[in-house]
């Protein structure tokens, strides 16, 4: 026999008991986004690799270790195109606004987006190489009350979703004013006591400084003792952070102050954020990401047009709904189609679909087996009901069987949906 083929490591598949879930959580992403006024955008799978170089910075994880790469047919000229599958649609969605001229559009502009995003990075629970994000941008408003508005539908999706006790991190990592002056500071902090980071951090000092107090095994002592970009904001950011805070205090959502949340994107400029679950704030745990990037459209060849947004997890939100107990609502009543004619195929198909079109979810049965078998097999499947056809269909009549409490009664098939209590 050949060897199996298995899925690729850190994919997974979603077998039917684990996508309602899923599709719970992708209807809650699309009703949010049409509250929320948003409109739908959707942008290649695949980029060129120049775009997240550019984009989210060299030293990024995610351009430097997790890029997958991508070419085109053996032997083609476009072989040799550097292309990679997104592992974010924050650049794309930008790309495609300055590449249609979107900035003459009535701003600003609230995009929505849901899809697999893909990096190769080291699996392990709530980290894969494909996952799935909703993300939402707002292109053309410098804010800050679009800020407020955005960590508010963060919040929002988490509650409405059954994860409790989400939090929102909050910090500001400044902007082109004041950063060098930060950035700066760290290096002669950091450098001063090179011997206590890791290797890791060694490099990413030399490259981006910030990037170091995002190091997951930095020296608590030495990450306590940083120099914090809250102290370092020029008065714009400053008033920009003020008012944003000030806002979501307004609004009642909660947030902790946490000067580490730099994010691992060079795009990022003042507002940036990440929702935890209390007590589960390991870097694998976060449920949603997102910040400011008032420079990413002018780096991509635009004109200079502020911008905010922020990814939600779908796979990790899943997880955590599940493991606070949050099952997806069970499915409408289940009605199989059965007759005593083991070849009334065209009568089964057509009664299917007259209960179709007035709403039911409909299995007929496809088999010549006897109407005992039928019915068996229905109630295996999950059924609550079975419609069984005979010659009472020529007066539109059909018997409809309770198949829980072994009751059956004639009736007419234009009253089936009230009379199972669905459609
Ligand atoms: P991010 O923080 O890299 O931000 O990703 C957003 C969310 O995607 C994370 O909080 C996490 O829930 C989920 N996620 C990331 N990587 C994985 C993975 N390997 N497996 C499972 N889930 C994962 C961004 O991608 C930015 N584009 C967000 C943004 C939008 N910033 C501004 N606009």
């Amino acid at each position: 026999m050949p060897a199996r083929i298995t899925a690729p490591r850190g994919t997974r598949d979603l077998l039917p008991e684990e996508s309602a879930g899923f599709a719970r959580l992708e209807a809650l992403a699309s009703d949010l986004s049409a509250r929320y006024a948003f409109d739908r955008i959707d942008t290649p799978l695949f980029e060129r690799v120049e775009l997240f170089a550019r984009g989210l910075g060299e030293s990024s994880d995610a351009v430097e270790k997790e890029m997958f790469r991508v070419s085109g047919a053996a032997g083609s000229e476009e072989e040799r195109a550097e292309w990679a599958l997104r592992p974010e649609p924050t650049a794309g969605i930008v790309r495609a606004f300055v590449e249609h001229g979107m900035h003459v559009r009535p701003g600003p502009l609230r995009l929505w987006m849901l899809g697999p995003m893909f990096r190769y990075d080291r699996p392990q629970a709530g980290r894969y190489r494909q996952f799935t994000q909703w993300d939402v941008e707002v292109i053309g408003d410098p804010g800050p009350m679009v800020d407020a508005e955005l960590i508010e539908l963060a919040h929002r999706f988490l509650a409405e979703a059954g994860v409790r006790g989400a939090v929102a991190h909050l910090n500001s990592i400044g902007d082109a004013a004041c950063r060098p002056a930060y950035r700066q500071a760290l290096l002669e902090y950091f450098g001063a006591h090179e011997d206590r980071l890791t290797d890791d951090s060694r490099r990413r000092l030399r490259v981006n400084p910030l990037r170091v107090l995002d190091d997951r095994n930095l020296d608590p002592d030495l990450a306590a003792g940083a120099p914090r970009s809250a102290d370092h904001l020029c008065a714009e950011c400053a008033e920009h952070f003020a008012a944003a805070r000030a806002l979501l205090d307004e609004l009642g959502v909660a947030y902790e102050l946490d000067h580490r949340l730099v994010r691992g994107l060079d795009y990022y400029t003042r507002t940036t954020f990440e929702f935890f679950v209390a007590g589960r704030e390991g870097q694998q745990q976060a449920l949603a990401g997102g910040g400011r990037y008032d420079g990413l459209a002018e780096l991509l060849g635009g004109r200079p047009t502020p911008g905010i947004g922020f990814g939600l997890g779908i796979d990790r939100v899943l997880l955590a709904a599940e493991e606070q107990g949050v099952t997806a609502p069970v499915a409408a009543p289940l009605v199989a189609v059965v007759s005593a004619d083991p070849e009334a195929f065209a009568e089964r198909l057509r009664v299917a679909s007259v209960l179709r079109e007035a709403g039911l979810r409909v299995r007929p049965d496809g088999s010549s087996r006897k109407l005992g078998k039928q019915l068996e097999s229905a109630a295996k499947a999950g059924a609550g009901w079975a419609v069984i056809v005979g010659q009472e269909l020529d007066a539109g009549r059909v018997v409809l069987r309770d198949l829980a409490a072994g009751e059956q009664r004639e009736t007419l098939l234009r009253d089936v949906a009230t009379q199972v209590g669905g459609g």
